[in-house]
């Protein structure tokens, strides 16, 4: 008897039914079908969860990004209220250290958080919106608007194209036929051969000489996001913080390299296997965001912090850690873990290498 978990059995079904699935629409019930899917389950970021995300390695991230919003509150001319709204807010951490920083905007900082997932709300500090799309423009209030989203266009369904012997095709999910009556099938994935544009443009990609087995990602749901993000943005400011890379350089990589699978915080198997129990990520192709704009500033996570004076927070953690030690109870304690919070967050064979990304709309008030 083929063992198969609820939400492939569900998944095998719906495909029974209607044929074939995009690997998109595969990713998104894999991670968000209501009840079955990886976050709508309670996976995710955090030390007793998945993975670590920057702002889960400890307090100093969220204090940085504290620092950055009081710059862009200086430069936006101190509105009140300041909207910042954060995408993806996962268990709600940066949020958290993010008021526990106490910045200087504190008193006009209305923070908005969009979450999906229902079972990462239990611990957020802020407002929630439990919808998956981000507040239309104006609708928290007139003026600009910060949009932070931390990990999340990674995690945003994908779609995958193959160079198969026959030309390009989109790489479908399908199901493998059942042995008997009581026996359900396994997910498969399925070739489906592009139309003449879209393999014009996979070619563009891969090159005339990409080998039979190239894949690339294609990032239409993470480009869409970009778009209501700049729409809602109206004068502030859109940052994204995540793996990137571009689809050219993704194109010269084995495609396990930059699609990624996570649970208990150690890579999982392929994406078809156990839906709903694993993470599912592509590295964020920075080329396909360009196509709606091109960000203004595009630096490493280590630089962009070093810009917002991360040595000088680790600096002062330090000394208050030397001058007060353990007398100086959890602050001092935490001033000390700075050092290797810094380290972690700006490992350039790690979070370090992540990409900041940032788009400055004051072009773009609709
Ligand atoms: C990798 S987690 C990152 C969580 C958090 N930002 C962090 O850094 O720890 C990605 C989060 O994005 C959420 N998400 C997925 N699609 C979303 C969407 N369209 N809008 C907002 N959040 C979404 C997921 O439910 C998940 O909690």
């Amino acid at each position: 008897m083929v063992q198969v978990n609820e939400l492939e059995a569900a998944i095998v079904a719906h495909i029974g039914e209607h044929g074939p699935i995009g690997f998109d629409e595969y990713v998104d019930h894999a991670l968000y079908a209501p009840g079955l899917g990886f976050y709508a389950t309670g996976g995710g970021a955090g030390r007793r969860r998945d993975f670590l995300t920057s702002p889960e390695v400890g307090p100093l991230f969220g204090l940085v990004v504290a620092r950055a919003l009081d710059a862009w509150w200086d430069q936006l001319g101190q509105p009140d209220p300041y909207l910042v709204v954060e995408a993806g807010a996962g268990p709600g951490t940066l949020a958290r250290t993010i008021l526990a920083a106490d910045p200087r905007c504190a008193t006009a900082l209305r923070l908005v958080l969009v979450e999906p997932a229902e079972g990462q709300w239990a611990t957020h500090p802020a407002k929630v919106t439990s919808r998956r799309d981000l507040p239309e423009p104006g609708e928290l209030g007139a003026g600009p608007v910060v949009v932070l989203a931390n990990e999340l266009l990674d995690n945003l369904p994908f779609g995958l194209v193959e160079l198969a012997d026959g030309g390009w095709c989109e790489v479908g999910v399908g199901a493998t036929g059942a042995d008997g009556a009581d026996q359900l099938g396994r997910l498969a994935e399925v070739l489906i051969p592009l139309d003449a544009r879209r393999a014009a443009w996979c070619r563009g990609q891969a090159g005339r000489e990409g080998e039979v087995g190239t894949r690339l990602p294609v990032q239409a749901e993470a480009a869409a996001w970009l778009d209501s993000a700049l729409g809602l943005a109206a004068g502030g400011r859109v940052v994204v913080f995540d793996y990137a890379s571009t689809t050219k350089a993704m194109a010269g990589r084995p495609w396990t390299d930059w699609v990624r699978t996570y649970a208990d915080h150690a890579r999982g198997g392929h994406p078809l296997a156990d839906p709903g129990r694993c993470d599912i990520t592509v590295e964020v192709a920075i080329d396909q965001l360009a196509t709606v704009a091109t960000p203004d500033v595009d630096r490493t996570q280590a630089e962009f912090l070093r810009a917002y004076r991360l040595e000088e927070l680790v600096a002062d953690g330090v000394a208050r850690w030397r001058a007060l030690g353990s007398a100086g109870g959890l602050p001092a304690i935490a001033g000390r873990s700075r050092v290797h919070e810094a380290d972690a967050l700006t490992d350039p064979a790690g979070l370090g290498a992540f990409r900041v990304l940032e788009w400055s709309t004051q072009s773009f008030s609709w």
